[in-house]
Parts: C-alpha cells; structure tokens; sequence
C-alpha cells in the first residue's frame, strides 16, 4: 500500500539536472509556470546562468547550480545548494545526457566514448536517485524523473541517418535509464512511500544540443582514436530524413514538458505521448522474445527495418 502522491505542485521544488538547454530548459519552464521553485542543474556554466536568469524574468523563483552529475560530489553539494536555498525537493529530474559521438562499429567505438556516454547517461541518473531519494523519502512525498530515450529504452536503432552503423553507446545506456527507473519503481513500492518512479520518453524530432553533443565533450574524455568521418550535426542528419522523403518537422520542446507535468500529476510511470511508431517496436519486440525469434524489430532511424537486405547501406 503506498502513500497518497503529490497533486498540487505550486509552491514545490523542482531539480532539473541537464537544465541549461534542451528538454530539461523546457521542463523547468514548465515547473515555473506551475508555481513550483525551480533548481536548474547543468554542467556548462554559461548557458546555464542564461537559461536561469530567462526563468528569472518570466517572474519563476530559480537558481542555476553548477553541477557535473558524473561527479557525485559535485550531485551531493547539488542537493545540499536546493535544500539550502528551498528547504526541500519534491521533483527531481534526472536528465542531463549526451549523445552520439562515436563512429563505426562498435568494436570500433573510442573507449572515451563508452565511458563518456555511461558516465552522464547512467552513472549520473545513479547520483541523482542516491542524492535526492533520500530527501524525498524523509518527506514522503515526491517524483523522480528519469528521462530515457525510444532508442534504447525499446530497442537500439540499429542505423544511422548516414546510412552506416548507429552508436551503440547511447541507446545501451538509455536500456539502463530504463532498467534503473524499474528498479527504483519497485524499490520505493517496497517501502510504502508516496515517493514515485518515472521514466520519460521524448517522442517526435526534437531540436536540442543532443545531437551535437561534441561540441561540449569534456578533456576527461578525450578522444583516444582519431576520427574518420566528420561529427553529427543535426543539419546534416535533418539534410539526410529530408532527401530520404522523410520530412522533419520538429516537435516543440513544451510538449514534452507538458507530458511531464501531466505525468506527474496522473502519477504514471511511463511518460510517453500518444501512441508512436515506436510503439511498433515495442510490440515486435514482444512478439520475438515469445516466439524465440529473430530480433527482426530492429529499426535504423528512417524507420526501416535494418535486416539482412541486399539493399542496406554500408552493410558488409
Ligand atoms: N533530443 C532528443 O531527441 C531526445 C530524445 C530522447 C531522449 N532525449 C534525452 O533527453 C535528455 C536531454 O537532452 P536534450 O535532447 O535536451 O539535449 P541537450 O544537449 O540540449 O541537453 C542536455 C544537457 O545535459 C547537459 N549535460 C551534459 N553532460 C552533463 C554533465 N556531466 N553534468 C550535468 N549536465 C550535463 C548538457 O550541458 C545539456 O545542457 C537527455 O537525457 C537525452 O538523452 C533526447
């Protein structure tokens, strides 16, 4: 039996980690005009103290903490700076993440990459529950937020926009955010607590800085490998959908927002828009692990099937 959950967030405070930009910039807007107090928690100091001062001016109470969330000293002092400034945390979204940088294979991933993309995307989700659950549970009240991705939390897509092999960092790390958010649904079941377990799917194109996360790589990670191709850039993957005659329009960050607001206030686990094409996915998946298949559900990021077809790209 657990405790009722929270349904009024005015007046609550909220920890949104990856909140200089993207996703977690929108969530902590939305938050705002929700009346809740808003922690915005980024490792790059600049577009951070940008994005506060925009809550800031749109009259939501805010404050930018510096904070790298592979660093669980730099996420202790995080939650440390939210209880000195607020006096608790009700939400907490652990969202900051990094995206594709490797190229080739995966045998042929820069180990700089693999560490890179575990260290922010899982290690730091890990931080975030460790820090702040137990605030939460001392309340007994609150909502942790993990956000995860389609690619990964469902299945890897398996190509890229270019045509060859897609990272297999991300979406590795993305099945874990999942794993994980399982985990700590169940674990806080256990105790009683009105504290709940989220985990959030961004659906649609979404134009954020994920895509280019290369541009923000930091020395710690260095690449160990020299490149062959040249970094994503999200005009050339927008380049590649389009001459493919996939038209991109993209969904507008409130939207995702909102799905979590909503979320949070229906108290649902998954986080998740209307049904997606992924959700084909979802049920190939299922299909193939009862029949003891082939994973035939695996997609490249066009949306089609990456099997053994004579006409795949760079296949070998
Ligand atoms: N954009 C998409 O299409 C999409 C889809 C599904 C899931 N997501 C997920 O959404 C989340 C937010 O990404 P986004 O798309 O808004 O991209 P983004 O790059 O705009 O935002 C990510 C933020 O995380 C921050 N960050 C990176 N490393 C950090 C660290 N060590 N410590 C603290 N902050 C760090 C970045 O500085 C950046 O501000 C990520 O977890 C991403 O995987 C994005």
């Amino acid at each position: 039996m657990t405790m009722p959950t929270m349904k009024d967030l005015r007046g609550a405070v909220a920890v949104v980690t990856g909140g200089a930009g993207g996703i977690g910039r929108a969530m902590g807007r939305r938050f705002g005009q929700e009346g809740m107090k808003v922690v915005l928690a980024d490792v790059l100091a600049e577009p951070l103290d940008e994005a506060t001062r925009a809550l800031t001016a749109e009259g939501i109470e805010a404050i930018g903490v510096v904070t790298d969330v592979t660093d669980y000293s730099s996420v202790e002092s995080l939650a440390e700076q939210a209880l000195d400034r607020f006096g608790a945390v009700h939400v907490v979204c652990n969202n900051a993440g990094t995206g594709a940088v490797s190229e080739g294979y995966m045998w042929e991933h820069d180990l700089a990459d693999w560490r890179w993309g575990i260290d922010v995307n899982v290690l730091g989700v890990i931080h975030g529950i460790k820090a702040f659950v137990p605030i939460l549970l001392d309340q007994g009240e609150g909502h942790v937020v993990n956000t995860c991705s389609g690619n990964g939390g469902f299945a890897p897509i398996a190509r890229g926009a270019m045509g060859g092999p897609a990272t297999a960092v991300y979406p590795m790390t993305k099945a874990a955010v999942l794993c994980l958010t399982e985990s700590l649904y169940t674990h806080l079941e256990m105790t009683g607590t009105g504290v709940r377990a989220h985990v959030l799917f961004p659906g649609g194109f979404l134009n954020t800085g994920i895509w280019e996360s290369w541009r923000h790589r930091p020395d710690q990670y260095a690449p160990t490998q020299e490149r062959r191709t040249p970094d994503q850039t999200l005009a050339r993957v927008v380049d590649r959908f389009e001459s493919a005659g996939v038209h991109v329009e993209f969904t507008p960050l409130e939207t995702v927002a909102d799905l979590v607001v909503e979320g949070i206030g229906k108290d649902t686990f998954w986080m998740m828009g209307p049904p997606a094409p992924s959700d084909e996915v979802v049920s190939k998946k299922a299909a193939s692990i009862l029949a003891r298949g082939e994973p035939d559900y695996l997609v490249d990021v066009l949306g089609k099937h990456a099997g053994r077809s004579a006409d795949n790209e760079g296949e070998k």
